[in-house]
């Protein structure tokens, strides 16, 4: 199996609920890090690369209901396979600094937990697609299912949102995601970090920035 090139630059996920306001922190932090004189690639998943859009498309149009929790799985995972070979790890190897909106976390919580496929599922698949590359730091951005679900409603009704099969899962679906991600945290306290997102933004940046400069200095 192909192993990841060697990687010199700095690997950094933000996870979340929905409504955790997760994109809006890795926009700060993408500017706060090109202001500090750093490279900075950012992605997302599903999407980032052209052909991951067109696989996000597939995976959340409100209208393929009838999509299976395997395929779900297996379109994470190719749009992620695409992302890591087409951008992350050329960014890496070129010393940059790569900010990815979700990576597999959000797969070992969504599709390994809350769709209860199981995390040697996730795990098994993540070796195929992700070869070893895991992030340097993930910044877990915690908050309230009622909070994170009542913004992003507002946000999809504002933008007519149609990318929405997964977020307009039931309650206990995303009570599932929330309390996965709080175990992640205590699972590998190293690598990711909980941070309260049910606070004003500039306090969440700044909890944000807190856990991501010691690394830079390395
Ligand atoms: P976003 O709203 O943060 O762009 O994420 C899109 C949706 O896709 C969100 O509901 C979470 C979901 N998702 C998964 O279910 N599994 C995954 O592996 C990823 C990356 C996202």
């Amino acid at each position: 199996m192909n192993q990841p090139m060697n990687q010199r630059g700095l690997f950094l996920t933000l996870e979340g609920p929905e409504g955790s306001g997760k994109s809006t922190q890795l926009r700060m932090l993408a500017q706060r890090l090109r202001a500090a004189g750093h490279d900075v690639l950012e992605t997302a998943e599903p999407g980032g690369t052209p052909i991951g859009l067109q696989i996000r498309r597939v995976l959340l149009d409100a209208k393929n209901q009838e999509l299976s929790p395997t395929a779900e799985l297996l379109l994470m995972f190719a749009a992620r396979a695409q992302n890591i070979d087409q951008w992350i790890l050329p960014a890496l190897a070129a010393g940059r600094v790569v900010v990815c909106d979700r990576f597999t976390d959000s797969t070992l919580v969504y599709q390994g937990a809350a769709r209860g496929l199981g995390a040697e599922m996730v795990y098994d698949i993540d070796r195929i697609a992700c070869r070893g590359l895991v992030p340097d730091l993930t910044l877990l951005i915690d908050v309230d299912i009622e909070t994170g679900l009542a913004r992003a409603h507002r946000r999809n009704q504002r933008t007519r949102e149609v990318e929405t099969r997964i977020d307009e899962q039931s309650l206990e679906f995303h009570k599932k995601v929330r309390d996965a991600y709080r175990h992640l945290a205590d699972d590998e306290p190293k690598r990711v970090k909980l941070i309260d997102g049910n606070r004003p933004e500039a306090a969440v940046a700044a909890d944000v920035w807190t856990a991501v400069e010691p690394l830079l200095a390395k």
